[in-house]
């Protein structure tokens, strides 16, 4: 059977140690797109006045200050940290050509292709109407007023979470940022980007008695008009609606967070430089989807080892989650030297799973769009009580089981494509997905979910690492087909994302 065009694109995006200087020799290196975007006109909304408020928790110094706040001014407060936190500029790097902004999520490549709008209906301070979140004056730039519901209600099919909210958050990738470097293979780093920054907004929402709801499945032509993007220059990928606790409603719960596109097995596929926009365009919806019962993909999983179990006390986070998602970075070096199984276990247990953690505002799991598509392995180079090798994690059961039993460090150095943060990061989780399984499950569009919702985890774990005193990076980089062969599976399952946590070099 041909293959999908998700499968076409996968395969044809992989990295080889044969073919990767020929892609190198292709970028344009004098001319970086800028990760910023210009409107000549709008109306401005300044969010820096309320960003005094550093701490999210109102204590007593500025509790005053915060009392004497008008009902619309906190709300305007609320909305200038949310922002701040899911991608804001929380670092400059002073280099001589001209500043880089270092932003709350970490970016391959630090390209930024993630764009952030605002779609207000009824919130408190802020005319009813779609704003652009102009991240290095921290204001939002408003370019249409009207009723957004009614819009986001007929590109989303009326998705239930957004009648309940009057905030909603809409990232877009621009293509270009990350195709003037990555070429083709942008399109897994722009959605992998943009699952960062979801990851951050739905940790913090909850401070702001807010729960973030992910919509994957709505008209992109809709979303395109909505927001007057350009065909193949920028495009929508996820609504995140932020409803407040009280209007949570069961029938919301049980609302998908995602509708299948078609499945395409075209026998001509687009060229070198196209591809990206071939799978984006493949995996459009452009009416309600008749959602077909397709089963759950069962992926395939190797022989396993017994069963290690994982129980951690939960995180304690004291209040800092906000700072520690300013102070996160992506670790350049690890030392090499062992975590604790009870470090690995509390990560883990952080991404994954429900928290029952020592502050009641991030006691909530992910909600994710697609996490049965996704399996976890975790291969361990150096944590303590573990024995070094490769594990499947499973985190209902939250367990390891081991499948490979050989200290792997050199390997997986090697598959990320010889960059040390592989062999001397002390565990490393490799995300991956059945990928014709999840084709058959929600059409073209599962590229999009899977990768996205690896994203998110991924910012779940670095933030966890920061936590604890250690590091994180991610890796979108890497020889696809030497990741399957370390790993031990099948060549249909993907490799989606590989994030290396361990001790910083310099701790
Ligand atoms: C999807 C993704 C892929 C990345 N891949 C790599 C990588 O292969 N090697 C690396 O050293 N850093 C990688 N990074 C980290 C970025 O280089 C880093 O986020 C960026 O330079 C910004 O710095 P910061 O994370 O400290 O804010 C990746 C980050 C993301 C989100």
């Amino acid at each position: 059977m041909k293959p999908t065009i998700a499968e076409f694109y996968h395969e044809s995006t992989k990295y080889t140690p044969e073919g990767l200087g020929s892609q190198r020799s292709k970028i344009d290196w004098d001319h970086p797109p800028l990760p910023f975007k210009s409107y000549t006109t709008g109306k401005r909304v300044d969010l820096a006045q309320y960003l005094p408020f550093a701490e999210l928790d109102r204590t007593e110094d500025i509790q005053e200050e915060w009392e004497a706040l008008t009902f619309e001014e906190r709300a305007m407060a609320d909305l200038s940290h949310l922002l701040y936190f899911s991608n804001g500029v929380t670092a400059v790097m002073p280099y001589p050509e001209r500043e880089f902004l270092m932003r709350a999520a970490p970016s391959a490549g630090g390209l930024y292709p993630t764009e952030i709008y605002v779609a207000a209906s009824n919130y408190p301070g802020l005319p009813d109407g779609l704003y652009n979140y102009q991240v290095r004056q921290h204001e939002l730039i408003g370019f249409w007023e009207g009723d957004v519901k009614r819009r986001l209600g007929e590109a989303c099919f009326d998705h239930p979470a957004l009648e309940a909210s009057n905030l909603v958050v809409i990232l877009t990738g621009v293509f270009f940022r990350s195709s003037w470097r990555y070429q083709d293979r942008a399109y897994r780093r722009i959605l992998l980007d943009t699952g960062h920054v979801w990851g951050n907004t739905a940790m913090i929402a909850p401070y702001f008695g807010r729960e973030a709801f992910p919509i994957g499945g709505f008209r992109d032509d809709a979303m395109a008009d909505l927001l007057f993007l350009e065909r193949h220059v920028e495009a929508g990928l996820l609504l995140i609606a932020l409803p407040r606790k009280e209007a949570l409603s069961p029938e919301l719960r049980e609302a998908p967070a995602v509708l299948p596109s078609a499945a395409r097995r075209d026998s001509r596929h687009a060229p070198e430089g196209e591809r990206l926009w071939e799978l984006h365009d493949a995996s459009r919806i452009d009416a309600r989807p008749a959602v077909t019962a397709v089963p759950p993909a069962v992926n395939a999983r190797p022989a396993f080892g017994h069963a290690e179990g994982l129980e951690a006390p939960p995180m304690a986070w004291n209040d800092a989650l906000g700072d520690t998602i300013v102070l996160r970075r992506s670790t350049r070096a690890y030392s090499g030297r062992e975590i604790s199984r009870e470090q690995l276990a509390q990560m883990l247990d952080f991404a994954y799973r429900p928290q029952d953690s020592d502050d009641p505002r991030i006691a909530l799991g992910p909600h994710l769009l697609a996490p049965e598509l996704l399996e976890t392995y975790v291969a361990v180079n150096a944590v303590q009580g573990l024995d070094p090798g490769c594990y499947h994690y499973d985190p209902v059961r939250n367990e390891l089981r081991q499948a490979r039993f050989t200290g792997l460090a050199m390997e997986i150095e090697y598959l990320c494509l010889g960059q040390e943060l592989g062999g001397k990061a002390a565990a490393v989780v490799f995300h991956t997905t059945n990928l014709p399984r999840a084709v058959e499950r929600y059409g073209e569009r599962a590229y999009r979910y899977v990768h996205m919702d690896a994203g998110h985890l991924g910012e779940r774990l670095s933030i966890a690492a920061m936590r604890l005193g250690l590091g994180a990076s991610g890796i979108g980089g890497f020889f696809d087909d030497r990741a399957n062969e370390m790993l031990g599976i099948p060549p249909e399952e993907a490799t989606v994302y590989i994030t290396t946590l361990g001790q910083p070099a310099n701790s």
